[in-house]
């Protein structure tokens, strides 16, 4: 079959909203026996998600016109990732998918020293596909979740008013929190910078940040919360912890703690029952810390890397640091 790829516009989020909700209902089918159709992304999800990056967003289009194809990709300075990504069921198996990874390869590999995914362990093929492209498993992601109501008694001098929002700062503290942000993220995975997504998902109306200072007001980590669902009918009533992270050399417990009091405050007040994150398996001593906080393990998701890329991302680190490459 005959395609080009180009990048994503507005105008074709309708397209791939539609393709995406497909062909991960056929997915959830046939490999989680998860019989009810995923309800659409929602095109301001899928803005919101293009605006990081956007000409890093690609489509496949077939000499009809039809889209045959489409691929998210996001970068935190100099870590991209690509992720969500799908070829309609009926269309797969033609090179489609190996087309649009290879042509965001190679837009990320001028952008960034690391280059990622996430995918689901009971798919082969996608392992598959990936090994074929250059890319070695890592480290798993756990994907943990706190239920906020069960959780309460733990939380209970938690008030959303004391909480520390990036969002209620002027500008000049707007921009030195984003300074601060991206030190952070640099220490613990060089040119790892969230502060795209502090920005975006504020400006896309999605969520917020969450800061926790200490001595001389240092900031020593924040949460970039996501609040509000991605797709239309959402029932689960659950937030993501999109991104957190806790300077190193800081009292990680404390301000751990610190951080999930304000996230659970956060998402109290807006009626939400549970807070969901990811957390990569390098982190091995920060599993734990979670679990004695209320989290629990949902499931597990397998992260890959192109080569050639820094030993640093193999190597098991002591820091606080969720974050998920898919979206
Ligand atoms: C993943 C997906 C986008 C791939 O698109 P696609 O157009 O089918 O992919 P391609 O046809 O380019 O390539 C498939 C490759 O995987 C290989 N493959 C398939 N099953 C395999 C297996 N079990 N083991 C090893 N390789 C396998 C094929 O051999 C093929 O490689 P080849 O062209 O060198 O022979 C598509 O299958 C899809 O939409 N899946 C459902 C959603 C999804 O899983 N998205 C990705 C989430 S991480």
């Amino acid at each position: 079959m005959n395609f080009t790829l180009r990048t994503m516009t507005q105008q074709d989020l309708r397209a791939v909203a539609e393709i995406e909700a497909g062909v991960f209902t056929d997915w959830y089918r046939i490999y989680r026996r998860e019989p009810e159709p995923l309800s659409e992304r929602t095109i301001e999800a899928l803005r919101y998600a293009i605006s990081l990056d956007p000409d890093a967003n690609l489509v496949a289009v077939a000499d009809d016109g039809a889209m045959v194809g489409f691929i998210l990709a996001r970068t935190w300075g100099r870590v991209g990732w690509f992720g969500t990504f799908g070829v309609p069921t009926q269309l797969q198996g033609l090179g489609i998918g190996t087309a649009l990874v290879n042509h965001t390869v190679d837009y990320l590999e001028q952008k960034a020293d690391v280059i990622g995914l996430e995918t689901m362990p009971e798919s082969g093929a996608n392992i598959g596909l990936y090994t074929k492209l250059g890319f070695v498993a890592t480290y798993p992601t756990h994907i943990i979740e706190l239920p906020l109501i069960r959780e309460a008694e733990r939380f209970k001098s938690a008030r959303v008013e004391d909480a520390l929002v990036w969002e209620a700062l002027g500008s000049s503290g707007r921009r030195r929190a984003l300074c601060e942000i991206r030190e952070i993220g640099d220490s613990i995975l060089s040119g790892l910078d969230y502060s795209g997504e502090v920005e975006a998902i504020h400006s896309h109306g999605f969520g917020r940040t969450l800061l926790s200072r200490g001595e001389g007001d240092r900031l020593n980590g924040f949460a970039i919360l996501r609040s509000t669902s991605i797709r239309a009918e959402n029932t689960t009533g659950r937030a993501y912890i999109h991104a957190l992270a806790v300077r190193p050399g800081a009292d990680g417990p404390s301000v751990l703690d610190d951080l999930l009091q304000q996230v659970w405050a956060s998402c109290v007040s807006l009626g939400l029952a549970r807070v969901a994150a990811g957390l990569s398996g390098r982190y091995q001593s920060a599993l734990p810390l979670f679990l004695e906080r209320g989290f629990r393990v949902m499931r597990a998701g397998i992260r890959m890397v192109r080569l050639p890329v820094s030993e640093e991302v193999f190597q098991a680190s002591d820091a606080i640091h969720l974050s998920r490459w898919a979206g």
